[in-house]
This record gives C-alpha cells, structure tokens and sequence, in this order.
C-alpha cells in the first residue's frame, strides 16, 4: 500500500515500505501548503526535480534536522553537499534499486537552476521527473515540464499514479496535460502545480472530465488529503 499526500503546489509526501518520503519540500512561502516544515522531520527520503525556489523550498532544512537522503541530479547534490546534507547522486534516464525500490529520472523540458543567498543563479543540471516505485506500485512525479514526446517512452512504465502539472505558464496547461494522459496512459492522473498564483489558475475538474473522456481514472487531490493506492 502506498501512501500520497499532496502538500500543495508541487509537494507531496510518500510513504510505503521503507519509504517516507517527500517529493519538492516546498513549504515556506507556499500559499497552500496544508503542513509545516516541522511535520516532515521524520522523512529518510527527499525527492527533487529541479532548483527553482518553489521545489527546493526547504530541501536543506528538512534533510539537515531528518538525516535523510535527497535523490537528486548530480549537479544539486553539489550544491546540497555543501550543506552537510546526505545526498544520492543520479542523472536523467537512470535507474537505481533503493531499499524502498526502484527509483528512474525522467526527461522533463524546464529549467534547472538555484538562486543563492547573494542573488547568484547557480547552474543546477538537466531538470527531471521521478518514477519511483514502492510496494508494487509505480508513481510518476512530472516535475515542471512542457509536453514532450519523451512522455510516449513512459506507456510501458505501467505507471499507476501521474502526477502531472496543470498550471500552464511555466509548465503545461491543461490541454498539453491531457496529451500527456494519453502519451503515458497511467492508471489515475491527478493534477498538481495550479492556483498557487494568479498566473498558474486552473480549473482542475476540466482535467478530471478531459481524462474521463480518455477513459483514464482522474481525481482532484486537495492540499492535506491523501490517497492510498
Ligand atoms: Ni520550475
Ligand atoms: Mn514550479
């Protein structure tokens, strides 16, 4: 059994066996964060997809006071080993077996940079989504991307659980979102990364009646809820 429980904006906590993970700990400064940064000191992994402040968010905070280990690009782990934070280097279109289970980088079309305290941007790699696999099941974590055709590659992934970017703007929108649907035909899509702000506004329910119409399993997950699959 697999627990997901969405933090708000791009955050999510998972947990099966081995696992108690959280997926871009983004809560200071996250308008619909529904938990504090506090309620997570007791994760042993940290997934991260890029840089940008709303997805490293409170990486170092969380991984310093918890010990745990954040799964990352090479070029983050550089910038997080600086810290002191325990770190699992890896790059886009690997795969490693974790003692929870099988964790995948996947392609995502963003960006990927850091914002340091003097205002520097430091260079962060290639951005990335996650396949992680726990307790028999496969959950996908887009990250920030566009559409890609690379999403086609995931069909054979039998992903049980999309967590895709609806927000357009700076990822897809809907309509590009749907697309995505119907390139990784997973079991349940759920929209995330929409009505942080102003200029990711989505109407989530028209995602839900888009995947209904490609036969996929859709399902709006409000900041605090879970779900067990
Ligand atoms: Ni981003
Ligand atoms: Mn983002």
């Amino acid at each position: 059994m697999v627990k997901l429980t969405f933090i708000g904006h791009a955050t999510w906590a998972v947990e099966g066996n081995n696992l108690k993970g959280i997926i871009d700990p983004f809560f200071d400064g996250n308008p619909q964060a529904a938990f504090k940064k506090d309620d997570f000191l007791d994760v042993n992994y940290i997934f991260l997809t890029h840089g940008h402040g709303d997805h490293i968010g409170d990486t170092i905070y969380i991984a310093k006071k918890s010990g745990a280990t954040v799964i990352a690009c090479f070029e983050l782990t550089l910038y997080l080993d600086k810290f002191g934070v325990n770190t699992h280097k890896m790059h886009v279109g690997g795969r490693y077996k974790f003692p929870f289970g099988k964790v995948k980088l996947t392609p995502a079309l963003h960006g990927n940079s850091i914002v340091d305290e003097n205002g520097n941007i430091i260079y962060g790699g290639m951005p990335y989504g996650f396949v992680i696999e726990v307790d028999g099941k496969k959950v996908y974590h887009a990250g920030d991307t566009g559409l890609t055709m690379d999403m086609a590659l995931l069909e054979r992934e039998n992903i049980d659980v999309a967590l895709l970017p609806i927000g357009g703007n700076f990822t897809m929108d809907i309509e590009d979102a749907l697309r995505a649907v119907e390139l990784i035909k997973p079991k349940l899509a759920i929209p995330m990364h929409y009505n942080t702000w102003p200029v990711i506004k989505a109407d989530p329910l028209k995602f839900v009646e888009g995947c209904k119409k490609l036969g996929v399993e859709s399902l709006v997950v409000n900041p605090g809820e879970s779900i067990e699959i």
